[in-house]
């Protein structure tokens, strides 16, 4: 592509080139000629007219004398040609008594024309062939034309001129089409190399290189495209890393509980003798575990479909305190194993227009986290205001608390604080990351203060429209 491109701008300047060459030659040789003509033209005609009237009427001699005389004050040769088209004078004393084989000279004997020219190409006096001009004249005598007068004058300088500038305009000429062509393959060269370039990261790419990253210089368009390419690649990257993190914490959730349930039923297999009240236990078990891989598989689903965008709001009508009190009064049994107290405080009901399940799942993970987290005998408050526009929901508790170092990571997906302590409790790390995904869809914001060992508040605020 790029090579018939480069031929078909070559052939252009070429061609351009020799259009102008050859034009500037014929230019400059037809006004040179068009100099020599007008000269010879007049000339002759001035000859003729002054020789004509003596033609017969002298004496040979006389008459000769008198053409020679003409011939060097002219610088020509003169022949003096009969009406039969011979040559009865020639001032180099050659062809007298020969006929002429000049057509322009008939043109005059036939008397189509006064006068006439021609140039023609004759064999000079050292053998060499010479260009010379012919102009030719009607001599009239007592009103009859009784011959023509022929001035033979060399061109050859001027011809030796016209060929020397063609040839010098050809040299460069051709000088001329080599730099260009140098400058085209380079000019070529530096605008497909970036081009070159991105493509070859793009097909990197495709094939799953997100590493590569390409180079063009400048600030150019090209290293504008460079730069968006390079900063897609690491988002690609970035994706492509947080795409195979996700999948491999969430093989390593469902793979655990599903170990568990592995070795309690393999040892209810093998133990013929098992007590019923161990296997009611064991049983039991693994009916936790299936209830956590479900609560896993739940949660991963949802946010499977919040990044698809599947996951849409059905918004309704809704008093959000109802939804807060029925999301605690869920949790109620589980605050009471653990005599923890939960104190409900509603300053206004919040009506407002959103999705009342989401919502209920959002207040339901916050306060199962502040049960979970929170010891024996702690207190849970969850109170919930208007503040202009917005419903703000509190959610806090007299739990361990979270480190300040963790804090900006409670959200992300599978974050647990304390790895082992979250496993007793049976958390995933899901669950604040799927909280902060429903408000953000709800244009609100979550945000958790903490201090280890004495508490921690989420604080989740929800415009009501
Ligand atoms: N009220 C709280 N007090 C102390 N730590 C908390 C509190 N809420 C959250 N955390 C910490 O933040 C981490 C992330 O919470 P998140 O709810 O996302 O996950 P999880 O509770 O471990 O699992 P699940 O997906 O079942 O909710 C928890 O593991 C816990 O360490
Ligand atoms: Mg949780």
């Amino acid at each position: 592509m790029r090579t018939r491109i480069l031929v078909a701008f070559l052939l252009v300047i070429g061609l351009s080139f020799y259009l102008v060459t050859v034009t500037t030659i014929h230019l400059v040789g037809d006004s040179l000629f068009e100099d020599t003509v007008q000269s010879g033209m007049s000339g002759v005609a001035e000859l003729s007219a002054a020789l004509g009237e003596r033609v017969g009427a002298e004496p040979a001699d006389a008459f000769y004398q008198r053409l020679l005389e003409a011939a060097r004050t002219s610088g020509g040769r003169l022949l003096i040609v009969d009406m039969d088209g011979k040559v009865q004078a020639d001032t180099f004393d050659a062809h007298c008594g020969t006929r002429v084989a000049l057509s322009e000279v008939y043109t005059l004997l036939r008397g189509e024309q006064e006068s006439d020219y021609g140039f023609h190409r004759v064999l000079g006096s050292a053998q060499e062939e010479t260009w010379v001009g012919c102009f030719a004249s009607a001599l009239v005598s007592g009103g009859a034309r009784v011959g023509a007068l022929v001035m033979i004058v060399s061109v050859q300088d001027t011809v030796d001129s016209l060929t020397f500038m063609r040839d010098q305009m050809m040299v460069i000429f051709g000088i001329t089409l080599a730099a260009v062509l140098v400058m085209a393959v380079l000019i070529s060269r530096i605008i497909t190399k970036p081009v070159a370039e991105l493509s070859d990261g793009i097909e990197r790419m495709s094939k799953g290189d997100y590493q590569h990253r390409v180079h063009v210089p400048g600030k150019g368009e090209m290293a504008q495209l460079a730069a968006a390419f390079n900063q897609m690649s690491e988002q690609v990257m970035s994706l492509d890393e947080a795409r195979n993190q996700f999948v491999s914490n969430a093989s390593h959730e469902l793979k655990t509980p599903l170990a568990t349930i592995k070795i309690l039923v393999e040892s209810m297999i093998y133990e013929d003798e098992m007590p019923a009240a161990l296997r009611k236990e064991f049983l039991g078990d693994i009916d936790k575990e299936v209830d956590r891989l479900s609560s896993v598989v739940g949660d991963l689903l949802t946010l499977v479909h919040i990044d698809s965008h599947k996951l849409r709001l059905h918004r309704e009508k809704m008093i959000f305190a109802d939804t807060v009190r029925e999301s605690v009064r869920r949790l109620q049994p589980l605050a009471d194993k653990h005599a923890q107290t939960i104190t409900v405080d509603i300053a206004d009901p919040c009506e407002m227009f959103a999705d009342p399940g989401k919502l209920s799942q959002v207040c339901y993970n916050i306060v199962e986290n502040a049960v979970k987290y929170t010891p024996e005998g702690g207190s849970i408050t969850v109170s919930l205001h208007r503040m202009g526009r917005d419903a703000v929901l509190e959610i806090s508790d007299t739990g361990v608390g979270i480190p300040q170092e963790d804090l900006a990571h409670v959200f992300d997906r599978f974050y647990r604080v304390d790895r082992a302590r979250s496993r007793d409790t049976g958390g995933t790390g899901l669950g604040l990351s799927i909280v902060q995904q429903i408000v953000r869809l709800h244009a609100g914001s979550v945000t958790v203060q903490s201090q280890q060992g004495k508490g921690t508040t989420f604080t989740v605020q929800l415009p009501v429209k």
